[in-house]
């Protein structure tokens, strides 16, 4: 087990878009218990591979509130999105930040779990609107560019800020 570093906002390498999984390998499998470790470590809901700079397609998640629900979706993909809804989003590349992001409200989803079983499912609420946030991860999108050019550049300028202060 192992702690990723995670990469912030607005490092370039976030704007890297991943490539599809093909093997299904001890490899993926320890890399995603890394995952998984990191996130609930920082601690977040959710976490892309881009946001530790491995740039496949894979993403690990737990919306619940125990926290004993972890879920590892790889090469996913949506199939049907409806409805919308708007919530406070954060990011563990964005520090500090919640901002308001518009989503589908439902999706239907296709993807591998770590051992390369294809699941369906359904998703809405909080669940759907982590799984777009984290797929876009994969496109190299951030939920910082659904907002205005001012408010962006704003969180960026404290975000360098900040980084210089650690760095000095
Ligand atoms: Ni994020």
């Amino acid at each position: 087990m192992a702690l990723l570093n995670i990469l912030h906002f607005p490092d370039p390498r976030l704007r890297t878009v991943a490539k599809a999984v093909t093997e299904f390998d001890e490899e993926l499998r320890q890399f995603v218990s890394d995952m998984f470790e990191t996130m609930y470590e920082a601690p977040g809901i959710g976490l892309a591979a881009t946001q530790v700079d491995r740039h496949i397609r894979l993403l690990v998640m737990d919306v619940s509130e125990a926290r004993n629900q972890p879920r590892c979706l790889i090469n996913p993909e949506i199939l049907e999105a409806d409805g919308e809804e708007e919530m406070d989003e954060g990011c563990l590349s964005v520090p500090g930040f919640y901002e308001k992001v518009r989503r589908a409200e439902h999706i239907r989803v296709r993807a591998h779990d770590e051992n390369g079983t294809l699941n369906e499912f359904e998703a809405e609420g909080i669940e759907a609107v982590c799984i777009q946030h984290e797929m876009d991860h994969l496109e190299g999108k951030l939920f910082v560019d659904y907002l205005s050019n001012l408010k962006r550049n704003r969180i960026r300028s404290k975000l360098v800020k900040t980084l210089k202060q650690q760095a000095s």
